[in-house]
């Protein structure tokens, strides 16, 4: 078999094989493929797609090709969670903890931030102390002691995609449909858990920018997953406005806290309220209405911050930044934006995946694969779409250490938000729900 031979049939867009897919993906992770092959390839997967079998055992394939993490050793029933990515996305580490609070196990292993959007390990890290790289044992041991703990991915999860990834990153073959489920769902497979919860979001701030797209991409991830024997449920999210209203590492755990204080946000809570209800759903707690009902609880009672105290200090986190927030070290520099025309109205929408470059380049993301966060750094938003402005408001405030990147930020900020004189249509949070074979539009 010649590497040469399937780039010619994908790109005049005949299927590959099962065995055909399997050599490649066994012959680019081994090197024996170049990465200019490879990137040939997935151009011509980009332009010409693939069928549900090559997507199937593309990812197959991909989880095959490390570690398939065992979590038997682990009691009850393990539920796992994926965002497709998106800007001030800190779900994970509220919802995780309102599930494990009843007695869902949640071993997750998250990713850092890539391009505009965080990453929930980057995020964590900005807690003092904590620590996200564990053996094996040790994250199983966290696991059935406090029932939730959340690290980065090892070493050897998926190599095919870390490879992949990397390339797909730097030759604008990032958002493709079966590249994109394959990526998310060999992770999801290797990493051994018994349900997966899905948060596919659509909108200016994802990698779909679309809702037919993103349903598409829910459509094809669940399939895999029930194939695979996995419980799959994906929901469909907004992602043309951030969620919430900070955006950065230590911003954003503050307001994690908060939420789990009952003082979030409106659209983080209602969301987070949703995707819990949604895992708890999936571990068998009941009705997906019983089970929003059982989240909105553990929230209103400080059941789930209790756990993230837990979870934190088993990472060894110092519990007292989560105690008081007050504590997490505050940026040197800080920016008020101002409406400085002389406009009345309303903000009519916002370019969220600027408003992610922004933040990145405020120092919470990385530029450069080996840059350094600076977990104080973000924005945190004072207004949002649909909300009324007038001169003189406050929009955001920008955050960093490092005063130069102010400008840039700037910019970047007052070129994504237009605004309007009418009250923009509101957008909704949830746009649609898919299980297997059904898709609920809301
Ligand atoms: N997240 C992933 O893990 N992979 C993708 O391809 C896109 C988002």
């Amino acid at each position: 078999m010649r590497i040469y031979d399937l780039i010619y049939k994908k790109r005049n867009k005949e299927e590959l094989t099962d065995e055909e897919i399997n050599y490649m993906i066994e012959n680019y992770v081994s090197g024996d493929i170049p990465d200019y092959q490879m990137a040939a390839m997935l151009m011509a997967i980009f332009f010409n797609g693939m069928n549900d079998r090559e997507i199937s055992t593309m990812t197959n394939a991909m989880a095959h090709s490390g570690d398939m993490v065992d979590l038997s050793s682990i009691d009850g029933v393990k539920v796992d969670k994926h965002s497709t990515g998106g800007v001030g996305d800190k779900t994970t580490l509220i919802i995780a903890p309102v599930v494990a609070y009843y007695g869902v196990k949640v071993a997750k292993m998250s990713g850092r931030g890539l391009g505009h959007t965080g990453g929930t390990v980057d995020k964590m890290e900005a807690i003092p102390g904590l620590k996200t790289n564990f053996s094996q044992q040790e994250f199983f041991d966290i696991v059935n002691k406090t029932g939730i703990s959340v690290i980065g991915q090892s070493g050897n999860l998926a190599p095919a995609d870390k490879k992949l990834y990397a390339l797909r990153d730097v030759t604008a073959t990032i958002e493709s449909i079966p590249l994109i489920a394959a990526s998310i769902m060999s992770k999801k497979l290797a990493a051994g858990s018994d349900c997966i919860l899905l948060d596919v979001k659509t909108g200016s701030g994802a990698f779909m920018k679309t809702l037919d797209d993103s349903i598409s991409l829910a459509e094809k991830m669940v399939a895999i997953g029930e194939n695979c024997g996995r419980k799959t449920v994906a929901l469909i999210t907004d992602m043309d406005i951030p969620l919430g209203n900070n955006i950065g590492n230590s911003l954003e755990i503050k307001e994690v806290i908060d939420t789990l204080n009952g003082k979030g946000p409106k659209d983080l809570t209602e969301i987070s309220i949703k995707l819990a209800g949604n895992m708890l759903y999936l571990a068998n707690k009941g009705t997906t209405q019983e089970c929003e009902n059982m989240a909105k609880e553990a929230i209103q009672n400080g059941y789930a911050l209790k756990k993230l105290i837990e979870m934190v200090e088993a990472q060894g986190g110092y519990i007292e930044y989560i105690k008081n927030p007050e504590k997490f070290e505050k940026a040197k520099y800080s920016l008020e934006l101002l409406v400085e025309d002389n406009i009345e109205g309303y903000i009519e929408s916002m370019d969220t995946e600027e408003l992610g470059i922004a933040s990145t380049i405020l120092g919470a993301g990385r530029e450069k694969k080996d840059d350094i966060i600076d977990f104080s750094a973000g924005i945190i938003l004072n207004k949002k779409v649909g909300d009324k402005i007038k001169k003189g408001d406050i929009l955001c405030t920008l955050y960093t250490n490092n005063e130069k990147k102010l400008k840039d930020a700037k910019e970047k900020v007052i070129s994504s938000i237009k605004f309007s004189n009418k009250e923009p249509e509101k957008i909704p949070l949830i746009f649609a729900r898919v299980e297997k074979n059904s898709v609920q539009k809301f």
